[in-house]
């Protein structure tokens, strides 16, 4: 759950950067990473069939090359739709980056035309750390993202 005033306040400064590409997504990640129960915030970019780790603000993973398909990261790009975890322990198809992390959510980031160019993962340590308005949020960032990638 994430309140009007700090999503007015993050994609106003998203907006107005000066920065582009990889520059914008660190200074994106790293204003996300702030919100209360955003424990991990990153970005995966879309290469061929696997999504590489690009920018993030928390722990080091593993998970660096995530094919399509496996995990939640991948399956957001199979099903091609955002996901939203409740409880991670409910999963089976799960990667895990920490054992602290209970919910997680996905959002595909997508050019005009509709491809998707990566996506916005953020992990909680909280069961249902994000709702509607996380996504909604998100997908936003997502859009600034996707106009200047
Ligand atoms: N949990 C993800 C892997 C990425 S880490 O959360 C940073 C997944 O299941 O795809």
């Amino acid at each position: 759950m994430i309140s009007g005033a700090d999503s007015n306040r993050i994609l106003n400064a998203i907006e107005a950067s000066s920065n582009w590409g990889s520059e914008l997504r660190a200074e994106a990640m790293s204003l996300i990473s702030k919100l209360p129960g955003y424990s991990w915030s990153g970005i995966y970019r879309l290469e061929g069939a696997t999504l590489e780790l690009d920018e993030f603000v928390g722990e080091r993973t593993d998970h660096t090359h995530i094919p399509v398909g496996r995990g939640v990261c991948g399956a957001a790009v199979a099903e091609n739709a955002n996901q939203v975890v409740n409880d991670v322990r409910e999963l089976d198809n799960y990667l895990s980056c920490s054992i602290k992390t209970k919910s997680e959510i996905v959002v595909l980031v997508k050019n005009e035309e509709g491809s998707i160019l990566g996506q916005i993962d953020i992990d909680g340590h909280e069961v249902g750390a994000f709702d509607r308005s996380d996504e909604h949020f998100l997908e936003s960032v997502g859009e600034f993202l996707a106009i200047r990638w």
